[in-house]
This record gives structure tokens, sequence and C-alpha cells, in this order.
């Protein structure tokens, strides 16, 4: 091994602090313009002197307050609290900077940040150390106001100002919609009434905003106007969580950091992509949302077409967010809208009935708390795609999610055309394509199917997996997305967030299966499966009918 070969095995193998692996430096730090001169220097420099790897030159969180709408509900406690922990105990927390939950029920700082302690205890990748844990807290504070109480808004400017002064947050605000969507316009219209959407010269206000983001194009196209009319776009952060995780990121980073990917990413080498997202959970308490929303719009409209976008996207002319986005956003108008005969011939919906996971009994849907006997709503849906530009003419995008399948799991997978039908693939059996598959979770990591000629004086030929870890080969857990996004969105990095033209493309194409389903005299029919198998058959016949299968997860 030569000596560069050697340290470069070496850092791959440290753990490194999070957001400071090789990729990151590059991809994070030129994400914008800005700083891109950075990225450069960071990169020459890393090349020049290794052990200064660890410096990373990403945009860099801003002191401020987080504002969290919906303070009391079930993702402040187990998403968004833990995340802002593990940044802290990362060491990646702005120096100055206060939490403060904006809820109805009576609490005091202290019993707030009790409840979120034993939260965060209970949901933190990294578990809790006391003393991070009491320095964090002391950041979080508990604001008491009905959503609509003008003056909780007034009372809530006051506090920041305060806290401005006595933490230096520097007037800068995060708003945390957390929030039903039928809440968002009041919330917005009191923030701007108290003056909270704007900002003196030199500080910033922004407002992240949780999905569901509309449940069809009109409803998004509302919200979006709602949220326009207090913050401009390039203040809006729309959360895809799928975004924020790793693997997604490194999406990006495999195609257009390696050069062996990007010539053959295309019709004349790939056959079909597939796209599945697993779940061995069932609706849980969601019951009541589920129902009015079904896995179309849940999985599909926003985490898996995200997915789809990054896979089938062109390489941007820069990773500034919007250079990204503009890409991301041609794939979602390239995607063939359905007829209502294409959505009987291309979509399968199917919901779960009773069976068993791992060995234990699991009810049916329908009859799951709070939810129609006679629901019609899918708990599974397996859809074939097609996008119409030139770079995947005639390439099929199989995309699936399901619950109460056997096993989780979301990932990529490529399939690259069949060797020749000549020499070994001529011998017996058609020889397997050659896959790619990119696991977006759990185990994340790559791995690339080839043929291999198996030891021995009989030419026998097998599949052979090349296989990267992210745990093995970089030595530490990934962090969970939302901690990236917060970070970004405290940077004012929004590649990461849904921009409004593509969450209403992506809603413009999934509203016309939600028609032929819902609108449609005759609907094609729901397809029951046993909870604990991969789907209904239906979702096979799909792919048969070309002559394809789904990839055994
Ligand atoms: C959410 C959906 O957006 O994503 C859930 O509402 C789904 O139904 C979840 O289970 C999946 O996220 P993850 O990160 O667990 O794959």
């Amino acid at each position: 091994m030569t000596k560069r070969l050697k340290i470069i095995t070496r850092l791959a193998r440290t753990p490194l602090p999070s957001h400071h692996s090789h990729e990151n430096i590059s991809l994070r730090a030129a994400r914008s313009h800005r700083y891109n001169h950075h990225a450069l220097n960071a990169t020459l420099s890393t090349s020049a002197n290794p052990l200064r790897e660890g410096l990373s030159s990403r945009p860099l969180p801003q002191p401020c307050s987080v504002v969290i709408f919906g303070a009391s509900g079930d993702l402040t406690y187990r998403k968004l609290i833990p995340a802002l922990y593990n940044i802290a105990a990362d060491g990646d927390l702005p120096a100055a900077l206060s939490v403060v939950g904006f809820a109805r029920r009576e609490k005091t700082d202290e019993t707030f940040r009790t409840e979120l302690e034993e939260a965060a205890r209970k949901f933190s990748r990294s578990g809790v150390d006391d003393e991070v844990w009491s320095s964090f807290a002391e950041r979080i504070f508990y604001h008491r106001s009905e959503f609509g109480d003008a003056d909780g808004y007034k009372r809530l400017a006051d506090r920041l100002n305060q806290l401005d002064e006595e933490r230096g947050t520097r007037g800068n605000r995060l708003f945390y919609l957390s929030v039903a969507p039928s809440e968002f316009e009041g919330i917005l219209k009191h923030l701007s009434a108290a003056g909270l959407n704007k900002t003196v010269e030199g500080s910033w206000a922004r407002v992240i905003v949780e999905k569901p983001f509309g449940t069809d194009l009109p409803s998004a196209q509302e919200l979006n106007t709602v949220v326009s009319t207090a913050f401009a776009e390039k203040d809006t952060y729309r959360i895809d969580h799928y975004l924020g995780k790793e693997t997604a990121q490194n999406l990006m980073v495999l195609r257009f950091a390696n050069s062996i990917f990007e010539p053959l990413w295309n019709h004349r080498y790939i056959d079909h992509v597939q796209i599945t997202a697993s779940e061995p959970l069932g609706v849980e308490q969601r019951g009541p949302y589920y129902e009015s929303s079904g896995a179309l719009r849940d999985m599909v409209q926003n985490h898996l077409i995200q997915l789809l976008c990054l896979t089938a996207m062109e390489p941007p002319t820069d990773l500034s967010a919007d250079s990204v986005r503009d890409e991301k956003v041609k794939i979602v108008r390239a995607l063939r809208p359905m007829s209502p005969e294409d959505v009987a011939q291309n979509v399968v919906r199917g919901q779960y009935v009773d069976g068993a996971i791992a060995g234990k009994e699991v009810k049916a849907y329908r009859a799951e708390d709070r939810v129609n006997p006679e629901s019609m709503t899918e708990t599974y849906v397996a859809l074939k795609v097609n996008v119409d530009n030139w770079r995947w003419e005639g390439v099929p995008f199989y995309v699936r999610m399901g619950k109460r399948l056997p096993k989780g799991g979301t990932e990529i997978a490529v399939q690259f055309k069949s060797a020749p039908n000549v020499l070994f693939n001529k011998l017996s059996e058609p020889l397997a394509p050659n896959v790619l598959v990119i696991r977006i979770q759990p185990d994340e990591g790559i791995s690339l199917r080839m043929q291999c000629k198996m030891p021995g004086a009989a030419l026998r030929i097998e599949p052979v997996k090349m296989d990267f870890h992210y745990g093995t080969s970089f030595g530490k857990a990934s962090p969970e997305a939302y901690e990236r996004l917060l970070l970004d969105a405290m940077a004012g990095d929004a590649t990461l967030f849904a921009r409004r033209d593509e969450v209403e493309g992506a809603w413009a194409f999934i509203d016309h299966i939600e028609n032929a389903w819902h609108q449609n005299q005759t609907p094609p029919p729901l397809a029951f499966y046993p909870s604990g198998s991969w789907g209904p058959k239906e979702a096979d016949d799909l792919l048969a009918r070309d002559g394809r299968e789904w990839r055994r997860m």
C-alpha cells in the first residue's frame, strides 16, 4: 500500500466528529456560492495536510432563538429535542442559542425541562450525558399561550428580545411549525401582527414547516400562499426529513464525485430503478391522520419522490441550494402524468389484513384504533413511474411503500442492463445483471452486485457483492436527519429543504392518482395483503408484466 493510500484508509476508519467526514467537507461547504472558495481551500488543504481534515468550512449555524410551536407534541419529544441535544453533545450548537417551546398547556420552564430530559433519555441516539444536558437545558424555556391569542405573541416578542439581551441571540429567530396545517394561518398571522416575521437590519427570521404540506395541489398552493404572506420563499424551510438522511445526501456525492457512474447513469445502461420503503409498523396511534392520508400521500408524494429526484436529476451547475433544487424540479415536471387507465394499469394500492410480524400476531388495518372498519385507505402502494426526459427514456422507476411488511428498510436499487447474450451469458441460465443498491436505512451503505468466477477448475459463475457500510468504514453512527436539518436552517442553507415548486409539482403528479382512486365511477380495486407479507400479489404482477421482479430485501 502506498503511503498516501495508507493515510486515506486510516482516515476513513478513524471516527470523526459528526459533519466532518471527507465527503461532507466538500459537499457541505461547497453547497452555497458563498462557501465555494472556502470549500476549495478545505479540499486543497486536506490533501496537503490530512491532519487538517477535521476542519470544516460548512456554513456555520448562527446564534438564534428556536421557537417551537406545538412544543407539547410528539415530534418535539421524539425528534427535535433529542436532535438539538445531540448537536449540543457534538459541540456544534451556536454558542448563543435559546429554545422556546410555545404551547397551550400550563407548564413552567422547569417542568418543561424535566419532561424533555426524560424524552431525551429515551430517544437520543447517543444517550444523555448529565453535564451536557444540564448546560443544554439552561437554554430551554417554555412560553404558554393559545395559538390564537394575540397577546401571547406580544409576550413572546418581549421574551425573545429579553433573551437576545441576556444570551446574545442577536435578534435571529427560527420558528418551527410543528402543528397541524390548519393552525398555520392563525400562527403566521399573529407572528406577523407582532412583527416577529420581520427583523432589524443584520438579523434574520425563518420558518420551518413540517409535513404534511397540503393534501393535494390546491391545498398545497393555499398553504404556500399563507406562508408567503409572512415569510419570503428564501426564509421558508419545508422539512422533508428524508433529505436529511446521510445516505440520501450521499446520493449526489456518489453520482457526481465519482467519475465511473455518470457515464453509465442513463437509459443506455440502466434497465430500471426500484425504490422501496418497507416498514413492519402499522399505523400505531395515527389512525385519524392516516385515514385522510394513506401511503401515497404520507410517503410517496414527499420522501420517495425526493429520492427519485436525487437519483434521476442532472448534475447541477453548482452546489447552491437553488441550483440543486432547480434540477430536482425538472425531474418532478418530467414525471409522466397518469390517466385513470394508466393508474389502473401502473399503480397498485393495498391494505394490510391481520397476520404476524416477527412471530407476533397483529390486527388488520380496518381493526386499528379510530380507523373506519370499511376503510379504503391504502397502507401499501406500488407504482411504475416514467420520467420523460432524454436521460431516462424507456427506463421505468418502480416505487413501492408498505406498512406491516416483514422487514424495515429503505433502498434504491439501480439495475443495469444484462450483459450481451454471448460468451458467458450464453453458457447456461442468463446471468443476473449488475445491481447498485443504495441502502438509505438501516445499515446505511452501498453495494454492487457483479458476476465472478468461482475458484476451481470448472467454470462456475456466481454473483458476489462489493459492499460498503457506513458503520464500519466511518466507525460511527450517522446523525439523525433532524440534526442536520436544524443545523442547516440555523445556518441559512436551504439545499435539503423542499422548495415551493417542488412540492407543488409533486402534488400535481400525485393528484392524478388520488383522483383516479377517489373521483372515479369505477375506481381500481384495493388489494389486501396479510401483515408480515411483502404486499399484494398485484404488485408482483405489475413488474412481472414487464418481465421483471421486485428485489428481495
Ligand atoms: C413519516 C410518515 O413522514 O415518515 C410515517 O408520516 C413514516 O408514516 C415515516 O413511518 C418514515 O420515516 P423513517 O425515517 O422512519 O423512515
